[in-house]
């Protein structure tokens, strides 16, 4: 630089600037914190921050400037990424609060139709209307668990998993989403890749991230899916501020299709954000994704350019070995898994369909030697009896007698559709876990939760 001017760093639109803050020094006056932009050697442009003052003799006569230009890029990329994840926080939080309260009245609609439809005869008019109104309500369910889901919002049934195992049974799935021109190509660690998370969870995942490449390939391409541990350490270069210290499994989606621009990137995972066309797709597929990797305390970073393909990372933390986690598991109402006693079949349809949305493991049976035989079967599995009091065979009280003498202490949760039914069964005591049907899906959370843990 020496014997040329420093003007040689000014891109040219920023050359009025200059002289202006040329003119402030030789006033006298200093400036801190100046942002703008200067050229690199490469000719490229590098954003930075500038602290200049005069340079004085002795007499106090201006004779020069002297400045400091600081290469600023990093940390507005750290600011940036901050204030994205906040964003999305933010939005989240809305979401999930708004999908929940939601989530509970279109539980409330299903339930009570199909309640209904079940005491309407198969000819009676208004049953293809009701059908409608059961459509509806599963497709706003359906959307309001994606809301959920990218809320953090979602009982996560996190059990210790091997990514690796989990992607090998899926094969089957993600294999025709990528049929035709597209090849699927598995790398998967040579290692066990443990992490503590919820297999249903995980598996929603892989699925949108494939059929995101997958659509991102109209004319053929390669999508990879790899795995690997990785350690992040206190000088690792860190894919996210938010990152942090720990030992991670890496899974890694790469596909060779058409890539983005930046302004897809920074908002492709916001709910409904979608490129594709209205109607095929509703944009809540990374949104969900997101959610669920925040939700089980891992990070999603994105790379791409539009025409090179996208590369997406999902870390997830490596799952202790200590086992109290797997200990708190266990007392989780979400990881439940409840034995459902119960002859009409409809009810038993409905019963199955609201414990599922509830996140329990249903196993069921339609009379009572079905479930004393069951219980002897998966005897260490079942944490709950639901049970209908008017049953074939011998009343659920009478049941509910026997499973008491074979496993003492395992709580059951009588239902009946007869107002007078308890009292007609005296053995039932005040306090005793009861449902009323028909009955709604918070009821029946309420009930089951109310019911004591073993
Ligand atoms: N692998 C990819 N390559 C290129 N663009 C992608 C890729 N994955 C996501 N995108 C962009 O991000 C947007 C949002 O993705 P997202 O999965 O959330 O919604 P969608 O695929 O459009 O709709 P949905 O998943 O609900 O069917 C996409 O519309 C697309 O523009
Ligand atoms: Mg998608």
């Amino acid at each position: 630089m020496i014997g040329t001017s420093f003007e040689r760093l000014v891109p040219d639109d920023r050359v009025e600037e200059m002289r202006a803050n040329l003119a402030r020094i030789s006033r006298g006056e200093a400036f801190t914190q100046f942002r703008t932009v200067r050229l690199k050697r490469d000719g490229s442009l590098v954003e930075v921050e500038l602290t200049g003052s005069p340079v004085r003799n002795d007499a106090g006569t201006i004779l020069g400037v002297s400045a400091i230009v600081r290469d600023v890029t990093a940390q507005k990329r750290l600011a940036e990424q901050v204030q994205h994840a906040q964003r999305l926080k933010s939005i989240g939080r809305l979401a999930g609060g708004v999908a929940h309260d939601f989530n509970n009245l279109l539980m409330a609609i299903s339930g009570y139709a199909e309640l209904v439809m079940l005491d309407l005869p198969e000819d009676a008019p208004g049953r293809e209307d009701l059908r409608a109104l059961l459509t509806a309500a599963d497709r706003g369910a359906r959307l309001t668990r994606q809301l959920l889901a990218f809320g953090r919002r979602q009982v996560l049934h996190a059990v210790p998993l091997d990514l690796n195992t989990v992607l090998r049974e899926m094969e089957g799935v993600l294999r025709p989403l990528t049929a035709g021109d597209v090849t699927l190509q598995t790398r998967l660690g040579t290692e066990a890749m443990m992490v503590q998370a919820d297999r249903a969870q995980i598996e929603q995942v892989l699925v949108n991230l494939v059929a995101n490449a997958r659509d991102a390939m109209p004319r053929g391409g390669v999508v990879s899916i790899e795995t690997d541990h990785i350690t992040i350490g206190e000088t690792t270069p860190r894919p996210h501020p938010s990152v942090q210290q720990g030992d991670y499994v890496r899974l890694t989606v790469r596909d060779t299709g058409i890539g983005m621009h930046p302004e897809v990137q920074a908002r492709l995972f916001e709910p409904f954000f979608t490129t594709k066309p209205r109607g095929q797709s509703t944009g809540m597929g990374l949104a969900t994704v997101y959610g669920i990797v925040k939700q089980s305390g891992g990070f999603i970073t994105v790379e791409s350019e539009w025409g090179r393909g996208s590369v997406f990372r999902v870390l997830l933390p490596v799952r202790a070995t200590a086992l109290p986690g797997a200990e708190a598991q266990r007392s989780d109402p979400g990881a439940r898994t409840v034995l459902l006693v119960e002859d009409d079949e409809g009810v038993r349809r409905m019963a199955i369909v609201m414990l599922e949305r509830l996140h329990f493991t249903v196993i069921e049976a339609p009379a009572p030697s079905d479930a004393i035989r069951l219980l002897r079967e998966s005897a260490h599995r079942v944490d709950l009896v639901l049970t209908d009091i008017s049953l074939p065979e011998m009343t659920g009280i009478q049941l509910g007698e026997i499973i008491a003498s074979q496993r003492p202490g395992l709580p059951i949760v009588y239902m009946s559709g007869f107002a007078d039914a308890v009292e007609r069964h005296q053995n039932l005591e005040p306090g005793v876990n009861f449902l009323q049907k028909p009955f709604s899906i918070d009821a029946l959370a309420k009930a089951l939760r109310g019911a004591p843990v073993r």
